[in-house]
């Protein structure tokens, strides 16, 4: 058991990540190991909160608080707040999905534990906006583009399984059913499609925008359509999870449960992913360390939802497998090197991610308190 050291290492590399970028934005993946300020684009400037990856640091802050409530960590995280606040008011790029990973992680901490109207107000708002992603006749949410744009029109990825808490929790706190009932179509769609007979995942599925019916499924950072993508199948994980809990429908724990034993037999003795699951030691390929972090957040979920301990043990496996062998170390300030962002693309591989840097303190947390409650999971 390596987990008061693993804690007080990550935490100290989050000291370090916090003391240079204070309230300024990484960027999505480290170079060598060490976080450069976050690039600009879309008209925001260097270090400034664009694109999918930025709560992910404030989130880490306010775990970072759970932790170690005699730190100063939330003065910091409460200093995010208005960037937040200023990004979907402003309209600042938000025509993305990933609005539920924006604002579950950064604002509405802000109202669980601060009460900030502020906060909800603006959560809300990206919840909102979030809906104007809906195509009623298939019941998705895309992902990606314009509504109209030729390529993305009617795709939906099975990272968007995450994104749904922040409608679950719209609906909660404002009463309106309409958050829920969009992101329970959605998903029952992610169940129905993205998920194989022999229960691998793609990563992107189309539907005719027009008729609703199920197209095809293909992939955007996997190394085939047809093959497995780490981080995906650990999304499918987490995101069933997620879903089966904030709905109660049990079809979803049914798919969590299928993407999790797919995950873990498809996993190396080593027990840290390749980043797509049909390599094995003899193809030379690079891990991904945050599909592991992701994988040991849901399968703790999953143990607890099921009673089946075997579940439990696997996230603690995997977990003190990325303690030992891929975790952050003296001059770093990723938490969790070893992530591989976009192979096909050359981005971020081989590196400390955002993600996988929260996901793997969401991990030492759920180990160290085991009937916390994640900010994926606020109600209300
Ligand atoms: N949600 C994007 C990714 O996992 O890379």
């Amino acid at each position: 058991m390596i987990t008061a050291t693993a804690v007080t290492a990550a935490l100290g590399t989050l000291r370090q990540l916090s003391d240079e970028f204070g309230t300024s934005y990484p960027d999505d993946t480290s170079v060598d190991n060490r976080y450069r300020p976050r690039l600009a684009r879309r008209g925001v400037e260097e270090g400034g909160n664009v694109d999918w990856t930025t709560s992910f640091y404030p989130g880490m802050l306010w775990l970072a608080g759970q932790l170690e409530p005699e730190g100063d960590w939330w003065t910091l995280a409460r200093a995010h707040v208005p960037s937040f606040v200023r990004r979907i008011d402003g309209h600042i790029d938000v025509e993305t999905h990933d609005l539920g990973f924006l604002y579950t992680l950064s604002l509405v901490p802000a109202w669980v534990h601060d009460a900030d109207p502020e906060a909800r107000r603006a959560a809300v708002a990206a919840a909102d906006h979030l809906l104007t992603r809906v195509l009623p006749a298939a019941g998705i949410i895309q992902a990606w583009g314009d509504l109209d744009n030729p390529v993305e029109r009617g795709r939906a990825i099975i990272d968007s399984l995450m994104n749904m808490p922040l409608l679950y929790w719209a609906s909660a706190t404002t009463g309106d059913d309409k958050y829920r009932a969009a992101a329970h179509r959605h998903a029952a769609q992610l169940r129905d499609n993205i998920i194989r007979d022999d229960d691998t995942t793609f990563h992107t599925f189309y539907w005719d925008p027009t008729t609703g019916e199920p197209l095809r499924g293909d992939t955007a950072q996997g190394a085939a359509d047809d093959s497995t993508w780490a981080r995906g199948q650990a999304w499918g994980i987490y995101g069933f999870m997620l879903n089966f809990l904030h709905t109660g429908d049990e079809t979803f724990l049914a798919s969590a449960e299928r993407c999790a034993t797919r995950f873990i037999s498809l996993l190396p003795e080593d027990k840290v992913p390749y980043w797509d699951m049909i390599f094995t030691a003899a193809d030379g390929q690079e891990r991904d360390s945050s599909a592991g972090a992701i994988a040991v957040c849901g399968l703790l979920d999953l143990a607890a939802a099921t009673g089946k301990s075997e579940y439990r043990e696997e996230a603690m496996a995997i977990l003190d497998a990325l303690a030992a062998t891929c975790a952050g170390s003296g001059e770093d300030t990723t938490l969790l090197p070893h992530s591989v962002y976009n192979k096909n693309h050359d981005a971020g591989v081989d590196e400390g991610s955002m993600w996988g840097d929260y996901f793997y303190l969401e991990a030492l947390l759920r180990r160290e308190n085991a009937g916390w409650t994640s900010y994926w999971m606020a109600r209300a």
